[in-house]
């Protein structure tokens, strides 16, 4: 390909699907049940407008921020995947790329990489954790990620098993042996390109999940992993509260849709929430969180960091994040579709495309700091917020 440089997130979107198995690109699609929620992810951006100025603009704009205690060169941050058999450097690629833009990182507990790996080089990692195995185990694995360096603490509750998609799941094999190649045969050879990837490295995908093994032990599977989740007894309040004060630093609930949970979260002395339905891969029929992103922010946003995360495909949808209260987004398949086009350079890409996407929004708007958006820079149609658990 002569420009591997692509000018938006929709076209790397689209060399990912050129370019991965279908099943790894399934995988990466993701969604649940009927798709609605990931759907509404990014219909519900697209439905948000502006209201720019013509004169007054500048030029120079203020990006910069910080969540969790680490400084980011914009208000975006990579939300924890596990990204298996993309690319052969993984969450490498991924850690080196928001390293080199000024950015923070969290290391997924399905990672393919050790936190290990991952800290070494980027140096503001926060590792995410699912309640999954007991509390020694859960003690172990913040201990490690401690001494691994990992400064703060993401923990992923919105997670309901469902196992069902109208469009079909992609088969996953538990590991990448001969039986498993024969079966994918097919799929993979019709994609030369990322097979050549992984050849080069003289390693087949390696679909473990190393942060996930216990003391002493080899890593576990992906099903493995996933297997010890599903075991595992559903957490109370009390015990997301004992998980917090185990970890003497930066922490931050991830998947908040509603007020009442918000006000419980900051109750427990999270630094940091996460307003997301987990990308539209959880309980199908969640709205968008940008939806009730607001009233969110009003609610606990003088007590604690609230974040976006979900639907974001451009600059312009960070701003709009920003505007209605968020301090930062999370992104996930954005950076994914990156990862697959072109590596560690379509990571950097992805988040190159977003910094000029926020640069040419703030233009727009006539404000030169992202700390100046508010909701008067956004048009939003009647209807469109939610407000879930106020009453
Ligand atoms: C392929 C894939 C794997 C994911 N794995 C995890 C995970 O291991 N832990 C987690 O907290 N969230 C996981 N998520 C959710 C993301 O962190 C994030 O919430 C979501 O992707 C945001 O929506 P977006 O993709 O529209 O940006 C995953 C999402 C995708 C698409």
């Amino acid at each position: 390909m002569a420009n591997k440089w692509f000018e938006t997130v929709a076209i790397a979107q689209a060399r990912a699907k050129k370019r991965l198995p279908k099943s790894v690109y399934g995988a990466l699609i993701a969604g649940s049940e009927k798709g609605l929620s990931s759907s509404d992810n990014t219909l519900a951006f697209d439905q948000l407008g502006f209201a720019p100025h013509i004169a007054g603009l500048t030029r120079d704009h203020d990006l910069a921020t910080s969540v969790m205690g680490q400084p980011l060169s914009m208000p975006v941050i990579i939300s924890p995947t596990g990204v298996q058999a993309v690319h052969p450097d993984g969450e490498i690629a991924i850690a080196r790329a928001a390293a080199n833009r000024g950015l923070s990182m969290g290391l997924s507990s399905f990672a393919s990489k050790s936190i290990e790996e991952v800290a070494a080089v980027n140096n503001q990692v926060f590792f995410q954790m699912y309640w999954s195995g007991d509390r020694d185990t859960m003690v172990q694995r913040l201990e490690r990620a401690k001494a691994a360096g990992a400064k703060g603490i993401i923990v992923t509750l919105d997670w309901s098993f469902s196992n069902g998609r109208d469009w079909g799941s992609p088969w996953i094999p538990e590991k990448v042996n001969l039986k498993a190649a024969v079966k994918l045969a097919p799929e993979v050879l019709a994609r030369p390109r990322w097979l050549a990837t992984f050849a080069k490295t003289l390693h087949l995908p390696d679909l473990s999940a190393p942060n996930m093994a216990h003391p002493g032990q080899k890593a576990p599977t992906f099903f493995g992993a996933y297997y010890e989740w599903m075991q595992s007894d559903l957490p109370s309040w009390d015990d997301v509260a004992w998980l917090r004060a185990q970890w003497d630093g930066a922490f931050m609930v991830k998947g908040i849709c509603r007020v009442d949970d918000a006000k419980r979260v900051v109750d427990l002395g999270a630094t940091t929430l996460s307003v997301s339905n987990h990308g539209g891969n959880n309980l199908d029929g969640t709205p968008a969180p940008i939806r009730s992103l607001p009233t969110i922010a009003d609610a606990v946003g003088d007590q604690i960091e609230v974040i976006l995360d979900g639907g974001i495909r451009r600059g312009s949808d960070v701003v709009k994040a920003v505007a209605l209260g968020a301090k930062a987004v999370m992104i996930g398949r954005a950076y994914l579709w990156g990862l697959a086009a072109n590596g560690q350079a379509g990571v950097e890409n992805v988040l190159d495309v977003l910094r000029g996407g926020i640069d040419s929004t703030l233009m727009g708007l006539g404000k030169s700091s992202i700390h100046d958006l508010n909701r008067d820079d956004v048009v939003a149609p009647d209807g469109f917020f939610r407000q879930l658990g106020t009453k």
